[in-house]
């Protein structure tokens, strides 16, 4: 078997190009969060700020449809463990649950409700 010498020496110097540029550091500075989760006396209220801030902001919550019931929450907290390996343990599913369907759900309080349908509603309705 013949090899091509210049061509077996690409890989090397290739490698000796990215060590240095990983030598070099850099800094980005994210843009400070806006959005924070409501706050709340439900024991929920601790466990998703702990839980449900690492993979994305709150607006994905924010933005499920008001009427929401308690089943549909129970499923997107679901899913968020076992789809998307969100390391949440069985034990707050409930509490976590509890405080999205009463703080964004259809369990809401009727003035928080209406308030809601104010803010997606077009104007003069
Ligand atoms: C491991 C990462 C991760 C964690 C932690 C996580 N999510 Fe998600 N979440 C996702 C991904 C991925 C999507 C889908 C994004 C897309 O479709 O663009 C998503 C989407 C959503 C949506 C949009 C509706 C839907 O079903 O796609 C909601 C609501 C939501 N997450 C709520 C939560 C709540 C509540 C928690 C805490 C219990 C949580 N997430 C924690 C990864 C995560």
């Amino acid at each position: 078997m013949k090899f091509n010498l210049p061509l077996l020496l690409i890989p090397p110097i290739a490698l000796l190009g990215s060590a240095r540029a990983a030598d070099a550091v850099r800094e980005i500075t994210l843009p400070a969060e806006t959005e924070i989760y409501q706050a709340s006396d439900l024991p929920g209220y601790a466990l998703i700020n702990a839980m449900c801030l690492t993979c994305h902001s709150v607006e994905y919550v924010k933005y499920q449809p008001p009427a929401s019931p308690r089943a549909y929450w129970q499923a997107t907290v679901v899913k968020m463990q076992k789809i998307f390996a969100a390391p949440i343990p069985d034990e707050v599913i409930e509490p976590i649950v509890d405080y999205l369907v009463k703080t964004y759900g259809n369990e809401r309080p009727a003035d928080a409700k209406a308030e809601a349908h104010r803010a997606i509603a077009p104007a003069g309705r």
